[in-house]
């Protein structure tokens, strides 16, 4: 008994995760990057839709420490992710690792 309500706890508690990724995703990134990730932004970047969450994560704090700038672009995405504290950037990555192209 006590398990299930672990599990069923731990499981509405992912999909709060799940959704805050999403929300921060729909509400912050969408308009450059595309409802699903599958545009190149502002017709720099690549097709974000799928990467690999570690690389995300890496590359999100970097714009966000102002040490990426891949494409000259890079203040640009400063500005997006400076506000993200690690959890949030981290349920992001996730949202966006999942999303196909
Ligand atoms: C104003 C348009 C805009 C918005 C909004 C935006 N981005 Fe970007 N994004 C860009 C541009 C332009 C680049 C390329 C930057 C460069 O020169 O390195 C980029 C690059 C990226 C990359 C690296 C892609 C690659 O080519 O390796 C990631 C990851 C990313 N953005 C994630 C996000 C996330 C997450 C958000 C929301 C929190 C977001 N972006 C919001 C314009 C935007």
């Amino acid at each position: 008994m006590k398990k299930i309500i672990f599990i069923s706890m731990l499981s509405a508690f992912t999909s709060i995760l799940m959704a805050n990724g999403a929300s921060i995703y729909a509400s912050k990134c969408a308009s450059c990057h595309g409802a699903h990730g599958e545009k190149s932004a502002l017709e720099k970047s690549k097709v974000i839709a799928g990467e690999d969450e570690g690389t995300l994560i890496k590359k999100i704090q970097g714009y966000k420490c102002g040490i990426l700038n891949q494409y000259g672009m890079g203040g640009a995405m400063k500005n997006m992710v400076k506000g993200l504290d690690d959890s949030s950037i981290k349920e992001i990555a996730n949202y966006i690792s999942k999303l196909k192209q």
